[in-house]
């Protein structure tokens, strides 16, 4: 399996987002089903749906609230209009947060729903990120970091409408286990697993993306990056090893999401 070294702090830079237009996603989605169809996979239902329409779709299965099912969609709506990238994002990252729940055997169905909305919900600071940053193809400087890291803070406050459960999820999703992720440089355990799923199901797909300044990386390269940064060597943990396991155990319909029809669609000034 080839190795890429991407740099040090990777997932922090890969929240700068390219475009991959929502058709593309909503491919790669229908790919996944059909993958997950012959293995009588639960994503294969809720990948076959576009995005906005399997939010709903899925809310309603799950009994939610009109009302917090209208804020889901009004939040994913106004991601989607600003940035496809990001919408786009959140829908794959929903569908590979399910995945990895169903291997770790989360059936819990407040914490599965909890989880979804999260997923798909996780990014919604970055509306409070200019898109200066947000599209820029270089480097950020410090004081973009900084911007662009507070859109946690950010996220977790537009979502005050959703419950406890979804906010604490969007507030730890760029935690890492050994303790150097923000905002709250949160440990472990001390970070839900909920949390844990999503910020490996984050990077797998970040990793999986075109990016402006580097095309993605095949699926088998991006988990063996998953798994070199969940070792925990030199006291480096970035990433839940049994998630990333649960991860490899259900890669082919994984990978089945990261379509290259999905990486042709980038565009970094789209
Ligand atoms: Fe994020």
């Amino acid at each position: 399996m080839p190795e890429v070294r991407l740099t040090p702090d990777w997932n922090l830079e890969l929240y700068r987002p390219i475009h991959i237009g929502v058709a593309g996603a909503v491919a790669a989605a229908l790919a996944a089903a059909a993958a997950a169809a012959s293995a009588g996979s639960a994503l294969a239902s809720a990948a076959s749906m576009p995005l906005l329409g399997l939010t709903a779709a899925w809310l309603q299965r799950r009994r939610s609230r009109p009302s917090t099912s209208c804020r889901v969609q009004g939040f994913l709506e106004t991601l989607e209009a600003r940035d496809r990238y990001t919408a786009s994002h959140c829908s794959r990252v929903a569908a590979f947060a399910d995945l990895l729940a169903e291997e770790l055997g989360l059936d819990d169905p407040k914490r599965l729903r909890n989880l979804r909305i999260a997923a798909l919900l996780h990014d919604l600071g970055k509306l409070d990120v200019s898109l200066e940053i947000l599209h820029k193809p270089g480097k950020l400087d410090d004081v973009e970091w900084r911007q662009m890291r507070a859109h946690v803070q950010a996220g977790t406050r537009r979502a005050s409408c959703l419950t406890a459960g979804v906010r604490r999820i969007i507030a730890q999703h760029h935690e890492r286990p050994d303790g150097r992720g923000y905002p709250r440089q949160l440990k472990g355990e001390q970070i839900s697993l909920e949390a844990r799923i999503v910020a490996v199901a984050d990077a797998f797909d970040a990793m999986t993306s075109d990016r402006p300044y580097r095309k993605a990386v095949g699926a088998d390269v991006a988990l063996a990056e998953l798994n070199r940064t969940s070792l925990g060597t030199s006291g480096r943990q970035q990433f839940d090893p049994e998630i990333v396991a649960a991860l490899e155990r259900r890669f082919t319909e994984a990978a089945a999401l990261c379509t290259a029809e999905a990486a042709r669609e980038s565009s970094p000034h789209a």
